[in-house]
This record gives structure tokens, sequence and C-alpha cells, in this order.
């Protein structure tokens, strides 16, 4: 079952990641097609020393393709997936396009893989900071039920893509200046206002709603809703972006619906979902950190706590490589699922 595979936004921060996962899992790709702007045609990206020729991306691109991972921005996704789908090819899609529709599954393989048998040629891949939040309580919530899920995420910068992580770049060497630093890109390109990224902390990423929540936080609270399939569970989230290049942090809050579960029973419960590894012993300062998981697979957890106060409460830490399990590897995950 050799696949004809292609990659829309392969010269970006997650397209690239996605061309790395599928040479490095030995996906039965018979050929990659590599996707993006009429400005990288005729570049080459090499992996594994295998040269790969960037084309533009046009509807006819699609001919003859099985399966087309997108992430090259919404916009794009609107453009070109029914054009992929039309031409027989199915799309997973990395941006938020689609991730809400009712008839498009949004899936975490290892939370609700069985959403994948009634997709209709697009399947969307979740944002980023719920992939990894999803993925490290779906036991818990399957054990001991969950109530109420209050998270503040400390996002690194590629997550806006491949130009935020050049700007943190370029301003981290302007120490002397900081308060005037140039900004262009940061919090989001259509915002009015740009803050430098480099010693400081943003908490806005992309633009503000009317309910004063940035679409990041509305996407963290409905995505969760529909990848658990519980319309009940209460969720609220914070989203800040900080000066780390790649893996994203998050402080979570959870209610539980009964007092008698513990520490232990949460560790026990967490460590049944594969790819999600405790790092958590505060006696050799073992905790999960950005820098160690960029790279990584897996979703790390730590610093877990029973809340003082509320007997249902708990406290952790949840860290992953935003590229990886919260973009490339969770796209390449569904396909494997898929033609499994
Ligand atoms: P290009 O490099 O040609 O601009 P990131 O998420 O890192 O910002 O990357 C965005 C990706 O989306 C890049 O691969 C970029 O390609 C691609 N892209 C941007 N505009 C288009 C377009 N009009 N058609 C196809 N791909 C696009």
């Amino acid at each position: 079952q050799d696949l004809n595979v292609a990659i829309v936004g392969a010269t970006g921060a997650v397209g690239g990641k996605i061309l790395e996962k599928l040479v490095e899992r030995q996906f039965p790709a018979k050929s990659i097609k590599m996707l993006a702007s009429k400005r990288s045609a005729g570049s080459k990206i090499i992996v594994e020393g295998k040269n790969y020729i960037v084309e533009e991306t046009v509807p006819e691109s699609f001919e003859g393709i099985d399966i087309a991972f997108f992430s090259a921005g919404g916009s794009i996704s609107q453009t070109f997936a029914h054009e992929a789908v039309k031409r027989g090819a199915i799309v997973i899609d990395n941006t938020s396009a689609f991730r809400m529709d009712a008839d498009i599954p949004l899936v975490v393989p290892e939370v609700n893989a069985d959403e994948l048998n009634r997709h209709n040629g697009i399947i969307a891949n979740p944002n980023c900071s719920t992939i990894q939040m999803v993925t490290a309580l779906k036991a818990i919530k399957e054990k001991f039920g969950i109530n109420r899920i209050i998270v503040s995420t400390y996002q690194a910068v590629s997550g806006a893509g491949a130009e935020a992580i050049e700007e943190l770049s370029e301003q981290s060497l302007q120490m002397d200046s900081r308060t005037d630093i140039k900004a262009v890109l940061l919090p989001s390109a259509s915002a009015e206002k740009h803050y430098p990224i480099a010693f400081n902390v943003i908490p806005q990423i992309d633009l503000f709603d009317e309910s004063g929540y940035t679409l990041e936080e509305l996407k963290m609270m409905n995505e969760t809703k529909k990848i658990f399939a519980d319309e009940k569970i209460a969720v609220a989230a914070t989203c800040v972006r900080l000066p780390v290049v790649t893996g994203h942090s998050e402080s979570v809050y959870i209610e539980l619906n009964r007092e008698d579960v513990s520490v232990e029973d949460i560790r026990s419960a967490i460590k049944t979902t594969p790819g999600v590894v405790i790092q958590d012993d505060p006696s050799s300062q073992l905790y999960p950190m950005p820098l160690y998981a960029e790279g990584k697979d897996e979703v790390f957890v730590g610093r877990i706590r029973k809340d003082p106060t509320q007997p249902t409460g708990f406290h952790m830490w949840i860290v992953s490589d935003n590229l990886l399990k919260g973009a490339a590897l969770n796209s390449v995950q569904i396909a494997e699922e898929l033609i499994k």
C-alpha cells in the first residue's frame, strides 16, 4: 500500500517536521511532494541525504495524491483542501480552518481514534496546546471523571511559525535596547500592535474575541470539549507567549468528580497512556522543561499536586514539543491510524 503523499507548507516550521517524521517512522510513501507558495518553488529540502524540490501549490498539485498534510495557514486550507479531496486525497489539516465543523473529526489518536471512521475526506489536527493537554488528561478523565479544567499556557515562538523564531533570534541580540526593540510579527501578524518577545512575556496569542478571550484560548476551550466528546466539561484558558524557541508548557488545574483520589492514583492513570511520561520528583528537582522536551515525541508531566483546599482538585505541569506531538507527529499518527 505505497502511497503518494503531499505536504502543503513544506518550507514552514511544521511542514519540515512532517517530512522528518514520515522519513523517521518509515511511513509507506511511494512519493512525497513538497508544496509551498510560488516564492519557494524550486528550492531544495534535504532529509537524510535525499533531495526534495519544492513546488508551488495549485489545485492540480493534488492529482494522484492519496494523503495531503496541510500546514500553511487557515486560508490556504480553505482554498485548497476541498480541491485535494475532489481529486481523491485524504486531507490531514493542521490549521484551525475546519476543526470545529461538526462533520469533520478532530483527532488525537491516543484519545479519540474512533472518530476517524466518520471522516469525509478531511481530518483536523487540533491546536498544539490542546493536543498535549488532552493526551495527558485522557486517562484521568476516563478513570475518575473531570468536571473542570483551568489552564495557563507558556507557549514557544515556533508555534507562530518560522518567521517568529527569526524575530526572537534577532531581538535576543539587542539586550541593551530592550524596551525599544522593533517588533513586526508577534503577538499576531494581523494584530494592530506588535510587542517584543525577547526579554518579555505576551499574554496574547492570536486576536481577541469580544468575550475578552483570545482565539487561541477559545480554541483550547472548544476543541477540548469536542475531542473529549463532553459538552459539559468546564474549560477556561489563558494563553501566553514566552521567549522559548520550541516546547509549550502548561500549568493545568483539574477538578475531578470524586474526592477519594490520591496523587498516586493520578500518576498510575497518566502512565497508562502511550507517549506520556511522568517526570516528577521534587527531591531531585525533576520536572519537565521545554528546553529538554524539544525534539522529543512524548508529552511530559510533572509537579503533580493535590490542591490544598479543594478535595477534588489537582495541579500539574505539562510540557511537549509543539512542532511534534503538538503538530507534525500527531498529523503523521493520524495518517498511520488511517492506513491500519
Ligand atoms: P513559503 O515558504 O513559500 O512562504 P510557517 O508556519 O513556518 O510560517 O510556514 C508557513 C508555510 O506556509 C510555508 O511553507 C509557506 O511557504 C506556506 N505558504 C504561505 N503562503 C502560501 C501559499 N499562498 N500557498 C502555499 N503555501 C503557502
